[in-house]
């Protein structure tokens, strides 16, 4: 006789949690489709490296960034804002890879936001120590609009805010194909990720990636 050890449970690709009404985390979602997300990170990257941004106050972000897509988002001495160049490169930004686009719109819809087509990716690096601090994303047009946050590499922990800078973050820690997507009533919330650890991930070794999807424009 055989038996089916896995009968009963759920044949959902992931697991969710929600961390308010709005958002929550797919945990493993970009697990799927990896290898191919992996090859067109590296393309992406050749073409628009890494860089480490100036803050409007005039500090060097600890965070290596570069994006995808028709819109980049971009911090110097005179502010945050979206370019369609890479002003490093005076070159557009990479063409968003029809596998990040399809992993942002199943993600997105997967928590409910519907009709969403990102057209600008963040790309962030983080390496031992680096560490984003409390912030909203609200340089986009349209805050109907969701985020969808794509975790590889090493963990880390995220935290997850209220509204108002004040509000005291809850840690969620994000590993490895983890994908975090906040909107609607959770559009505006603070976020950011606590100093990375030291650690060597099997296929990234001792960084983060984390892939950040916003309709911008
Ligand atoms: C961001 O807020 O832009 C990035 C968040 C993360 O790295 O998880
Ligand atoms: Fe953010």
């Amino acid at each position: 006789m055989t038996m089916n050890l896995f009968e009963g449970i759920e044949q959902d690709r992931t697991w969710r949690e929600e961390l308010c009404p709005g958002a929550l985390v797919l945990r493993g979602f970009a697990l799927e489709n990896l290898a191919h997300i992996l090859t067109a990170l590296s393309a992406i990257t050749a073409q628009a490296p890494f860089r480490q941004m100036l803050t409007p106050g005039g500090f060097r972000m600890s965070v290596a960034m570069t994006n995808c897509g028709a819109c980049g988002w971009l911090s110097d001495r005179t502010g945050y804002r979206y370019a369609g160049l890479d002003s490093e490169t005076g070159q557009p930004w990479p063409r968003m890879p029809e596998v990040f686009l399809a992993l942002a719109q199943e993600a997105a819809a997967s928590a409910g936001f519907q009709n969403f087509v990102p057209d600008a990716c963040l790309i962030n690096r983080y390496q031992p120590g680096a560490r984003l601090s409390l912030h909203q994303d609200k340089n986009e047009r349209d805050f109907d609009q969701p985020i969808v946050s794509v975790s590889l590499g090493m963990p880390a922990v995220f935290l997850f805010g209220g509204v108002r800078r004040e509000d005291k973050p809850t840690r969620v820690p994000l590993t490895h194909g983890d994908v975090a997507v906040w909107g609607g009533p959770a559009r505006l919330r603070y976020h950011g990720v606590m100093p990375l650890k030291e650690g060597c991930h099997p296929l990234l070794g001792g960084q983060r990636i984390n892939l950040t999807f916003r309709k911008a424009a």
